[in-house]
């Protein structure tokens, strides 16, 4: 069977470029080459982050480093505010519940915005010592663009901010310093586009701070303080998959060269073709329009037939994804992320375009 080309909403595909760079040997990760490799994946990762503080690398998908931060950073016992509008900011609130901190929620309904201004009331009333949020919530297709208001106002009220931005990172514009975002997970196999596999979490200046004070435990595996004490000799505290960050650093070289605003550009190009190949079929995304992800498409189908769609066009040997929760039937999603060339993407919007008219048409 010839394979599919990947437009979920990751794994991604992947350069030919980067699958050579993970037939490498093995190297030692206590040796001066794995040093080395661990020097340049960190700092490629910061220019991505747009921020002076520190990389963790995680072994494991975007789950781990999602996890790894809330367990981190949060204590047994405090209250925090976990914003969402999704399946993933569910889960982050999941995450902090499960370490055994109070959580409130501030919930929307899927893919709808979050207002900076009701964030604010909350945290005044509140008085958090955490924000959860998401930055590009995969399940609904949402960006979050007023994130750097959102957290600008957790600044205010002294809450640190905790981001999952593994569906964004690389994709739709993030800036960790100037944004005052003080932790950021994210993982290897969705806009950086190499293999899943490895994930990392950036720890801004607070957010170090804050494991230094930390006084609870957790399972070592997730203990990003160890891994900043680990940083300082430019290694993990357990084996990390060394080849996977061969890809990642080739996957992080190439990014670099294409230029960062040139991809998220790139990603927005790309969405473009398929939120109009969408309307052309009078199916709408999830979010408003000045939410609408340039990364993940989400369309809302007139009828619940995602799963028809999704073969339609997997005859024409594209990949895409159902809806999520309660839109599994309503929705499918489209991955622009990963090494899909624009050709390609015009290709399965076509695709699609042709899908949702002949399955949902009323
Ligand atoms: C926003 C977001 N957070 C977390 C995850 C979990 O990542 P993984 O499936 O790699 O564990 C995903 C995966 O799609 C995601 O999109």
């Amino acid at each position: 069977m010839a394979k599919l080309t990947l437009m979920t909403p990751g794994p991604v595909e992947v350069h030919p470029r980067v699958l050579k760079a993970q037939a490498a040997p093995v190297a030692s990760h206590r040796s001066e080459s794995f040093r080395e490799l661990y020097r340049e994946v960190t700092e490629m990762l910061k220019q991505v982050y747009i921020g002076r503080g520190l990389v963790a690398l995680v072994s494991g998908s975007g789950t781990t480093a999602v996890d790894s931060m809330v367990w981190s950073l949060i204590e047994p016992g405090e209250e925090v505010l976990a914003v969402s509008n999704g399946v993933f900011g569910d889960r982050l609130a999941s995450s902090a519940r499960r370490r055994g901190a109070k959580v409130h929620v501030l919930r929307k309904p899927e893919g709808q915005p979050i207002d900076a201004g009701e964030v604010a009331e909350v945290l005044d009333e509140l008085k958090p010592s955490a924000v959860l949020a998401v930055h590009n919530e995969t399940s609904t297709g949402y960006a979050a663009r007023n994130l750097r208001q959102i957290a600008a106002r957790a600044r205010e009220a002294g809450a640190l901010v905790l981001v999952d931005s593994v569906s964004g990172l690389g994709g739709e514009p993030l800036e960790a310093d100037s944004w005052m975002l003080d932790a950021v997970a994210s993982a290897s196999h969705k806009c950086i586009a190499a293999p899943p596999g490895v994930s990392f979490v950036y720890l801004g200046e607070r957010a170090l701070e804050k494991l230094q004070r930390r006084e609870s435990t957790t399972p070592p595996s997730l203990d990003l303080k160890l891994s900043a004490e680990y940083s300082r000799r430019r290694e993990t505290p357990f084996t990390p998959p060394v080849t996977l960050l061969y890809a990642l650093r080739e996957a992080l070289k190439m990014l670099l060269e294409d230029g960062l605003e040139a991809r998220w550009r790139a990603h927005l190009e790309k969405a473009k073709e398929v939120y109009e190949a969408a309307a052309r079929a009078e199916a709408s995304p999830i979010p408003p329009p000045e939410y609408r992800s340039a990364t993940v498409a989400a369309i809302h189908l007139k009828a619940p037939r995602a799963k028809e769609v999704i073969e339609e066009v997997r005859k024409a040997g594209y990949l895409i994804a159902p809806g999520m929760g309660e839109l599994r039937e309503q929705a499918v999603r489209v991955g622009l992320m990963g090494a899909t060339t624009m050709p390609q993407v015009r290709e399965l919007a076509h695709h699609l375009e042709k899908a949702i008219k002949l399955h949902c048409s009323r």
